[in-house]
This record gives C-alpha cells, sequence and structure tokens, in this order.
C-alpha cells in the first residue's frame, strides 16, 4: 500500500515536473534539471542555507580553520546570504554559545540581503566604493576584521576574457579594502574566475600574505571557471 502510494506521488511530481518543463526556454530547461539533479541544492534545502554555496565555504573552514569564536569578518557580495549563514555559526556572532567570544559579521552587496540573526548587513552598497570603506572601519570593532570574504563576481557577459577581467579588478580592489581594515595576521579569501591575470592577483597577494593558495572546493561545479584564493598571514 505503502509503495503503492509513493509510486503514485512520484508519478503525480513527475507528470507536473513535465508540465513545468514544457514551458520553459531550452536553458531554462537545462538549468532546473542541473538544480534538481545537484546533490549541494538537495542538502542546502535540508539544512536551510539560503544556497548551495554555503558547502564551499563550509568545505574551506573545516579545512583551513578560518574562523574562530569571536573573530569580525566581513562578506563581500554577501547576497542572498549563505556565506554569512555560515560565518555567523563560526563566529557565534548571535552570542548562541554564551562560553565563547561573540563575534562580528558584516554583509555588503548591490542587492538587498535579506536580514539575517547576528548579521549586519549593508544592501545596496557597493564594495568597490571609497564611502563603502568608510562605513566598515566605522561598524567593525576597532576598525578592523579578522577575515575578509568575497564570492562576489560581476553579471557574466558571457566573454570570458572580459569577465575574467572584471572580476580581477573586484579582487584588486578588495586588496585596497584589506589594506584599510584587514588586522596583521588576518586571512582574505576571494573568488577568481581563471584566465591570463591570474598571475598578477598572485602575485600581488604573495606580497602582501605570507601564504596564498589557489583553492577548487568539492562544492565548485567542475564545468566553472571559478576558483579562490585564500591569502592568510596579512603583513600590515
Ligand atoms: C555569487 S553571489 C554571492 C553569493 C553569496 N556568497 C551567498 O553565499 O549567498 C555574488 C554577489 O556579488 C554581488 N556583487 C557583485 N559586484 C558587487 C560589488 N561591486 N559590490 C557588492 N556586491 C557585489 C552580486 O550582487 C551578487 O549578489
Amino acid at each position: 500500500m505503502w509503495t503503492l502510494c509513493l509510486q503514485k506521488r512520484c508519478f503525480h511530481s513527475s507528470v507536473s515536473l513535465m508540465k513545468t518543463l514544457k514551458k520553459k526556454s531550452p536553458a531554462e530547461q537545462r538549468w532546473l534539471l542541473r538544480q534538481l539533479k545537484d546533490p549541494y541544492v538537495k542538502a542546502s534545502h535540508k539544512q536551510n542555507f539560503r544556497c548551495r554555496s554555503a558547502f564551499k565555504l563550509l568545505e574551506i573552514d573545516d579545512k583551513f580553520g578560518l574562523f574562530q569564536a569571536g573573530y569580525s569578518v566581513v562578506d563581500c557580495g554577501a547576497a542572498p546570504g549563505a556565506w554569512s549563514q555560515v560565518a555567523v555559526q563560526r563566529v557565534n556572532s548571535t552570542g548562541t554559545d554564551p562560553d565563547s567570544p561573540r563575534g562580528t559579521l558584516i554583509g555588503i552587496d548591490l542587492l538587498n540581503i535579506p536580514p539575517l540573526d547576528g548579521a549586519h548587513f549593508l544592501s545596496n552598497h557597493d564594495v568597490m566604493d571609497p564611502a563603502t570603506h568608510a562605513k566598515l572601519q566605522e561598524l567593525l570593532p576597532g576598525g578592523q576584521a579578522h577575515v575578509i570574504l568575497s564570492d562576489m563576481a560581476p553579471n557574466a557577459s558571457g566573454f570570458r576574457d572580459m569577465d575574467h577581467e572584471r572580476i580581477i579588478t573586484m579582487c584588486f580592489s578588495l586588496i585596497d579594502l584589506a589594506g584599510k581594515i584587514l588586522q596583521p595576521r588576518g586571512s582574505l579569501l576571494c573568488k577568481y574566475w581563471d584566465g591570463i591575470l591570474t598571475h598578477q592577483l598572485q602575485e600581488k597577494l604573495s606580497r602582501l600574505f605570507g601564504s596564498v593558495r589557489s583553492l577548487k572546493p568539492d562544492a565548485s561545479r567542475k564545468d566553472s571557471a571559478e576558483r579562490f584564493f585564500l591569502a592568510r598571514m596579512h603583513k600590515k
């Protein structure tokens, strides 16, 4: 009986999926099918993360111990807020663990970021604008962050070289920001799309940080040019 019910339910949901797919363009159909098959999308729904990108940061923190309770973190390009959800938990910015120090999380995005307990969001702000840098200096305890995160990305134009140049420009502006707010020995994690200028960025990071590594977390889609630089031990 139970199996019969399940079979009927599966049949009905497949029929409604087919109907939904029929109304979509081929590109939308491909995107929907990819989302449906993606284990990280399923896991993010289950664990109430705002999107699958949470698992990239969880993986990096589990491997490299980026966060500690009490840390101040700036999340650049934070919308919709999955990385912020991870950082809020890991730095104890809600004070959920009363025996550990309470951290701070400030998220910034050009878009609106829905509110999150333990996070202070600067929605409709440009990370590359010096006025945003000044606001961050005011909001951070002592004007300093232990960690700067950036999952920022420009709207992809489809022209690979142009998109690469634009994201690398964003990474260079994060280096300026780090010069203003990142603590000595602090860390910068930034996303980039691989290309001809990657080497220049890596060289600049290597001059300013004690260690720089390039990462491709398992949760990052294999067919994407996305990678991350993890730069640690900021030399102030
Ligand atoms: C891939 S999404 C970030 C996802 C986020 N890490 C999460 O886990 O929810 C990239 C974000 O970067 C933002 N962005 C792009 N350029 C920006 C800029 N100059 N200043 C602030 N945010 C920017 C976009 O609006 C977009 O929301």
